[in-house]
């Protein structure tokens, strides 16, 4: 149980990749913190846990909302005395946030930078007092491919977390606290598959990546769980790509 006595706050618990990242952490010993926008679904998937024997609490918040996180943060450290690891998933992501910044409306835009940059100020720098009262701890940052290309809203604002992956390294490694990101490639989830057509998925596994398979949410939760382990504990300010091998290069 490589986790005991550890406390989770996982942003975008509810369903994706973040039930994914509180299952694997409570089955090994976590208490896991579902913080996430649809308290409906993440009491869901908390009761589902539950059942499962891991210690899981669902709470309302919105990362885009920098007082809605304080309230949790605040909750989740009177209720399981702290928090050491966190792991920065929720996000906007899907089609509509990948065309042009010229057709997606200013007000949209806005709105996905909030979440998905916004979002990470907040819940690091809400988080790093605990993390910093308990000896030290682990944020694991959600960035994605689309940040190579950088070619729209949402590429760019997965490129601002990689940036934040470097500058809260840098902030908070006084307070023995590691930061670190990983980059998934086109992954199964269940909103992901939803939304893409099959040709574009087929034409991106056959023919960009060169491991010839889909993304399984697996391989992304052992980026996670290694991250979150003294197994990583020389590595922080880094991106992990897990990708099946798209796009190569140095970056
Ligand atoms: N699925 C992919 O292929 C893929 C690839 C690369 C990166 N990512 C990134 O991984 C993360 C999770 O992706 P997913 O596919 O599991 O997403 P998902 O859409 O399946 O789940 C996202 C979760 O975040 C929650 N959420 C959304 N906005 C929120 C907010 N403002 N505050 C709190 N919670 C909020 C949603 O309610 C939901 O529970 C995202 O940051 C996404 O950009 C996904």
């Amino acid at each position: 149980m490589e986790f005991v006595d550890k406390v989770a706050f996982i942003t975008g618990g509810a369903i994706g990749f973040g039930r994914a990242f509180a299952r694997a952490l409570g089955e090994r010993g976590a208490s896991v913190i579902l913080a996430d926008i649809d308290i409906s679904a993440a009491r869901e998937t908390a009761a589902s846990l539950a059942e499962a024997g891991i210690s899981a609490l669902a709470l309302e918040c919105d990362v885009a909302d920098e007082h809605a996180v304080e309230v949790a943060v605040a909750e989740s450290v009177r209720r399981l005395g702290g928090i050491d690891i966190l792991i920065n998933n929720a996000g906007k992501h899907l089609t509509k946030y990948n065309q042009p910044f010229g057709k997606l409306p200013r007000h949209e835009v806005r709105a996905l930078f909030d979440v998905n940059v916004m979002g990470v100020v907040n819940c690091t720098v809400a988080c790093q007092p605990t993390m910093k009262q308990r000896g030290g701890g682990i944020v694991v940052n959600i960035a994605s491919i689309a940040a190579n290309l950088s070619s729209t809203p949402y590429g760019v604002s997965k490129l601002a977390v990689r940036g934040l992956t470097l500058a809260f390294a840098t902030e908070l490694a006084a307070d023995g606290i590691r930061v670190n990101a990983i980059s998934p490639g086109l992954m199964a989830t269940e909103n992901a598959l939803d939304d893409l057509p099959q040709d574009f998925i087929d034409d991106f596994v056959n023919n960009r990546q060169l491991v010839r398979r889909l993304g399984r949410m697996d391989d992304i939760v052992e980026a996670m769980l290694f991250l979150c382990s003294e197994k990583s504990s020389f590595m922080t300010g880094e991106t992990l790509r897990v990708s099946g091998g798209y796009p190569l290069g140095f970056d």
